[in-house]
């Protein structure tokens, strides 16, 4: 792999792939106890905390609302929670980058504070929409305006109330809002899902001694507990670790194996899929981070199957479906991928549905772009230069597809892959042999 300038990478074909890797912290754990320690009493330390860019924000976002952070080694960091309701109007407005969660998430925390924020970010934040939490905090009492649905938010706090929410979209970003609106409403916050989402938000909140009450496809807690501050562990990131599965997965005789992974039950239904298309992937738990466990995964090449991801699967896959569709890239030629009812993809970091299509078709593969997913016809890849759109998930998709093509292939945007994963590229060329 070559570093070329104007943020572009070049990544030359592999014919084998092999090692043991760590991954960083997840991502949407991270985000979880740093809001949490800042409203809990006392001292929280935080190690294996993401070193991307979208969890650094998180910390930024709460450093501007007077919470006290100290950063002891590479991912450790001491918070010093400021208490339920404690959170002090920042100065400016804050910036929560190119993350969507630190946007959702944080306008139900300062729902209820009673002064006025604004939440901004960069330009792909700034297109995607925020109804979704908008609309049930307005619902609980607060005032919030964004402008045609869209970032900067302008958050003025109030006195709220508990209420039911069917959210219309499956999301764990609006479930999370509004259940962390709910600790600080009057009532019970009630949130019903019609599909199930990740729920590091529950154990998150079970970890800081906050009673939650789960059943069935409803979570709901009473308001006004106080949080107790911990010391937790990160797991590692899965959805940064499908990366090098699909790796394995796509490269003949292919073996890698990934340590100290987050396996929560609500965020492995990705590697279903890859057994689904021919992979042998085994795993096993070894610990338990209060409440989150996590351990070993082996992926080794199979005999490649074509395979689909049926709309409602989509939710428990959204973040590894660019992983996916590398895979299906990969295949020998006459394997497809089809996936249906993700229209979802069309407003993450990018549209990743035009933008997956239009990347991997730089590269040689064959495309087609429907209203609600897409169509992967397998065929050998050439190379070109695809364009991660400043999308993270893109240009690593990109970049193990690009694996497998017969000559050298550029990813343009390359370097957003520190938005969850910095030194991607080097774990990259560590395990291509
Ligand atoms: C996340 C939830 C997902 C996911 C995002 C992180 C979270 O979004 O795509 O990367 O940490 O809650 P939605 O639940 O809004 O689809």
């Amino acid at each position: 792999m070559l570093r070329a300038p104007a943020d572009a990478i070049t990544i030359l074909p592999a014919a084998r792939a092999s090692g043991a890797v760590r991954v960083p912290g997840d991502k949407s754990i991270s985000h979880r106890y740093a809001l949490l320690a800042a409203i809990a009493d006392g001292e929280s330390r935080l190690n294996g905390y993401s070193p991307g860019a979208d969890c650094a924000s998180t910390l930024a976002c709460l450093r501007a609302l007077g919470v006290s952070i100290r950063q002891s080694s590479p991912g450790s960091y001491a918070i010093h929670g400021r208490g339920l309701r404690g959170l002090v109007a920042p100065t400016a407005a804050l910036d929560a980058g190119n993350s969507g969660t630190t946007m959702r998430l944080l306008s139900g925390l300062l729902a209820a504070h009673p002064f006025r924020s604004i939440i901004g970010g960069d330009a792909s934040l700034q297109r995607r929409p925020m109804g979704r939490v908008v609309q049930p905090l307005t619902r609980m009492g607060a005032r919030i305006e964004a402008v045609d649905g869209r970032p900067p938010l302008t958050i003025d706090g109030a006195d709220l109330h508990g209420i039911v929410l069917e959210p219309a979209v499956p999301s764990a970003q609006v479930k999370s809002a509004v259940l962390l609106a709910g600790l600080h409403a009057t009532g019970v916050t009630r949130v019903v899902e019609r599909a199930p989402t990740r729920d590091h938000t529950e154990r998150a909140l079970e970890a800081f001694g906050v009673r939650v009450e789960r059943d069935g496809p409803s979570v709901q807690l009473a308001g006004g507990q106080r949080l107790a501050a911990r010391h937790l562990g990160v797991p590692g990131d899965i959805s940064g670790a499908m990366f090098w599965a699909v790796l394995a997965a796509g490269t003949p005789e292919a073996v890698i194996e990934i340590e100290g992974v987050g396996l929560n039950p609500s965020r492995i239904a990705a590697l279903e899929i890859l057994r689904r298309a021919g992979a042998h992937v085994t795993t096993s738990v070894d610990e338990d981070l209060a409440g989150e466990p996590a351990g070993r995964m082996r992926v080794a090449f199979g005999t490649s199957r074509s395979f689909s991801i049926a709309p409602h699967e989509v939710p428990g896959v959204i973040d590894e479906i660019p992983a996916l569709a590398a895979l299906a890239v990969m295949m020998p030629e006459g394997r497809t991928l089809t996936v249906h009812g993700a229209t979802e993809l069309r407003v993450k970091e990018s549209d990743r549905i035009s933008a997956l299509a239009l990347g991997f078709r730089a590269l040689g593969g064959a495309v087609d772009e429907l209203e609600d997913g897409f169509t992967i016809h397998a065929r050998p890849l050439n190379g070109g230069t695809a364009n991660a759109a400043h999308d993270h998930r893109l240009a690593m998709a990109f970049a193990i597809a690009a694996t497998r093509a017969t000559g050298p292939s550029t990813i343009t945007g390359g370097s957003s892959v520190d938005v969850s994963y910095p030194g991607f590229f080097d774990v990259l060329a560590a395990l291509r042999k």
